[in-house]
């Protein structure tokens, strides 16, 4: 079926819904295209939760959908394909941060928003990228802080803010493949490009960054950035369709062309209108889950 044909049951069948469509920054660009509102994981997290429609189409990875299923109970919250995973979060399970905080009884435990709604349960707070440095300096300073799934971002709030955190050793796979000799490589092809990277990067690709940030953040550097004019891009593929959308004026080229996150290329405009016509996939978390992870997702909203 053509795109065009796709496109007009969508827009039917999303009117008869009363349904939001949410993408991530790192979706398909024609998934993109079609969205109520594309953004970041916190950004989305927050739309969701504002969001009055009965039914929310999440094009993104499991997790995400999960976050919004949990601050939003009433809803239908979509993921239009089933097993559409985080690698990253499926390298933290909740018996084995229980066992960790057994082993450090005093601490504190953050959990990046790549993790589960299980593991969510079982912390103190929720992070992103874009605010882990804020919530980790929120915390207690007298009490150990445990920092689970992403070891990459949990260091780096640690080296901004001088404190030793105890680090999950979780990863993910499509950031942490980045080297140094991939920047060099991409420096010295574009010359004078600006280089911007995700703080799931290792942190000898971080130190070679002329800005670390989220995917958001990049967005707003690159808009108060009014003398620059090219960028190299260290993070997830999508991330540049929504960059050249948004600044026609300047050049954006991947720092690799390996940044390439399988699980969040698998939704297509088919099934964003399976989604919307059949209510699949529906994602729910079991209440006693819900209602932990929830109080550590709105303790991260909370924090100004
Ligand atoms: P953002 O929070 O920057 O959107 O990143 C989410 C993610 O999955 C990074 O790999
Ligand atoms: Fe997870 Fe990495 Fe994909 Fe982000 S890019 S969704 S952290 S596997």
């Amino acid at each position: 079926m053509s795109n065009e044909k796709l496109l007009r049951q969508i827009v039917v069948l999303k009117k008869k819904r009363r349904a939001l469509i949410l993408a991530h920054n790192y979706q398909r660009p024609e998934i993109q295209d079609i969205a109520d509102f594309t953004g970041d994981s916190l950004e989305l997290s927050i739309v969701a939760s504002r969001a009055e429609n009965p039914v929310i189409v999440f094009c993104g990875v499991k997790f995400m959908a999960e976050t919004a299923a949990v601050l939003c109970p009433g809803k239908k919250v979509l993921l239009p394909v089933k097993d559409a995973g985080c690698a990253l979060a499926d390298m933290a399970t909740a018996e084995a941060l229980r066992k960790l905080k057994k082993k450090h009884p005093r601490a504190q435990t953050v959990a990046y928003v790549n993790t589960s709604a299980e593991v969510k349960a079982e912390s103190d707070i929720c992070c992103t990228s874009a605010n882990a440095v804020k919530i980790v300096a929120s915390l207690d300073p007298k009490r150990p802080v445990i920092f689970v799934s992403d070891r990459n971002l949990g260091a780096y709030a640690a080296r901004k803010l001088r404190r030793k955190l105890i680090l999950w050793d979780g990863f993910c796979p499509t950031h942490t493949l980045l080297v140094p000799a991939d920047v060099r490589r991409a420096v010295k092809k574009h010359p004078g490009a600006k280089v911007m990277a995700h703080p799931e990067c290792r942190f000898d690709v971080l130190e070679s960054a002329d800005y670390v940030g989220g995917t958001a953040g990049m967005l707003k550097y690159v808009k108060g950035d009014s003398g620059g004019r090219s960028y190299l891009v260290a993070t997830e593929a999508g991330m540049i369709h929504r960059l050249k959308k948004e600044n026609p004026g300047k050049n954006f080229y991947p720092v690799s062309d390996d940044l390439i996150c399988p699980m969040m290329k698998l939704i297509t405009l088919e099934d964003v209108r399976n989604a919307l016509s059949g209510f699949q996939f529906r994602v729910t978390v079991n209440p006693s889950v819900r209602k932990k992870a929830r109080r550590a997702i709105t303790k991260m909203l909370s924090v100004r």
